[in-house]
């Protein structure tokens, strides 16, 4: 089971072993007690299918503040805004979802140094994403071109495979904005493909249960893809090492920034993997959820006219298409885009009167509050109006899905879909395919269960 594998490795990187004055203190709060000694809660997280919906059964059960346990150890689960409220805090710099990635490829550095430090490699690596994405605008336009090229090509009934031609085009943008000319080559693109697959596929099976430790075919498989990826960064990072780019790619503000080789790849790394995911499924999710909205791909369709006109997409006229922003914050929401994050609790803190004792566990129940009919009118609903609302704004902010410092891939992928949508929309009409029903797979980033098809017509 993909989700639980994964906590598996987060849980014996980080927070083993279990300080069992910690679990005792934390125990005033409900939950689940453990079903099975050594393992606690982890085979009815394997049984409902993911953690996400065990989450949701377990806040259902026990209210918004609930926990359980992993292996030996107390959880705690917060599920709804307001207990989210409390306890984030605003002056964290870490992103929960790095930190995950980061202890799944067994990264270590970025989290033993100072405060400083931290401080210092996350703004390297937030100014690095803005200027990639500025600098390599027209490229990502020129994809995005690309893209809607071909399905004008498709006669009309054809089936268009959505995760499969979003996943490629986002490998692309990824791979272009973070490294380079050195992946104009299409054969470039595929390798990364390959080993991206290879290695995100295994992120989450198969830790758990150990199965990956036990299948020494599928852990050799799974180290020489990593290898081979490492390999290509490296060698970019060469390439590009005192070079002077005038078209600059993340890699180049790696460099520049005083940061050691090691912390290069890693970043690297991290960006080129969660940037991949998280910018395909937006593009496929919202794409998708377009297909179930005539009335909403109208009203994209005349605000990119009228900001746009007949002229492309600059990096500037971004902030003017509000339209297409709520239906990207939308898309998010709807889709429960990153479901789960995570924390470690650092200080003794409290929520609601209850204790959270030092070095608790602490999850963010994200999907759970996205679905909460208490803080979203009709939650089921993909209905981008919602997004007109200042609270509803404020909320989704708060629980970080703005693209602001907490996840900068979020952000590259908020823009990359920006241009894919303004280029898409000029041009085609999207329908679903009858009788499709999308299932969603809660993995670290939900995707759909099985590819999801549409199809595609000219508009006139
Ligand atoms: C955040 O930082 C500000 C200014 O440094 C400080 O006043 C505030 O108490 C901090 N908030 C939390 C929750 O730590
Ligand atoms: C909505 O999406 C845009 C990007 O399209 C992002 O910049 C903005 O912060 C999001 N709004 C909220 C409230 O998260």
């Amino acid at each position: 089971m993909p989700v639980t594998s994964f906590f598996w490795v987060f849980i014996l990187c980080f927070v083993s072993p279990p300080p069992p004055q910690a679990s005792r203190q934390a125990s005033g709060i409900p939950g689940m007690a453990p079903t099975e000694e050594k393992d606690g809660n982890l085979p009815d997280i394997v049984n409902t299918g993911s953690l996400h919906q065990f989450l949701v059964s377990l806040h259902e059960k026990y209210g918004p503040l609930a926990s359980f346990w992993f292996g030996q150890r107390l959880v705690v689960s917060l599920g709804s805004v307001d207990l989210l409220k409390e306890h984030i805090n605003p002056n964290r710099t870490s992103d929960p979802f790095e930190t995950m990635l980061k202890s799944l490829l067994g990264y270590q550095s970025g989290f033993g140094g100072s405060a400083a430090e931290g401080h210092v490699r996350k703004k390297v690596y937030e100014t690095g994403v803005n200027k990639a994405i500025q600098s390599n605008f027209a490229v990502l336009l020129e994809l995005a071109d690309e893209l809607v090229t071909k399905w004008l090509s498709y006669p009309e009934a054809q089936h268009v495979p959505l995760c499969q031609h979003m996943l490629g085009f986002a490998m692309k943008s990824v791979t272009r904005a973070a490294m380079g000319s050195h992946f104009e080559n299409d054969q470039e693109v595929i390798r990364f493909r390959k080993n991206h697959e290879s290695i995100w596929s295994e992120i989450g099976k198969g830790f758990l249960d150990g199965s990956l430790d036990k299948s020494s075919s599928r852990k050799q498989h799974y180290e020489e893809a990593l290898g081979e990826m490492e390999a290509a960064l490296k060698k970019v990072a060469r390439e590009r090492k005192g070079q002077s780019n005038n078209h600059e790619v993340f890699m180049d503000s790696l460099l520049q920034g005083d940061l050691i080789e090691k912390q290069v790849l890693e970043d690297s790394m991290i960006f080129s993997l969660a940037g991949s995911v998280i910018t395909a499924n937006l593009c496929i999710w919202s794409t998708y959820f377009l297909t179930t909205s005539s009335s909403v791909q109208e009203k994209l369709y005349q605000e990119v006219t009228k900001v746009l006109g007949r002229s492309p997409l600059t990096f500037d006229k971004l902030q003017e298409l509000r339209y297409c922003q709520q239906v990207l914050n939308e898309t998010v929401r709807t889709a429960k885009l990153t479901p789960v994050a995570a924390r470690l609790q650092e200080l003794e803190g409290s929520v609601i009167h209850h204790i959270i004792p030092k070095e608790t566990l602490v999850i963010y129940a994200l999907g759970v509050v996205l679905q909460d009919d208490t803080s979203w009118h009709m939650p089921y609903r993909f209905d981008p109006e919602r997004f007109n609302d200042e609270a509803a704004r404020k909320q989704f902010t708060l629980l970080g899905f703005s693209g602001s410092q907490e996840c900068p891939e979020l952000r590259f992928a908020y823009t990359v879909a920006t241009i894919m949508l303004s280029t898409l929309i000029r041009k085609l009409s999207l329908h679903p395919v009858a009788d499709q029903l999308v299932e969603m797979k809660y993995d670290l980033v939900t995707t759909p269960k099985e590819e999801a098809w549409i199809t595609v017509s000219k508009r006139n």
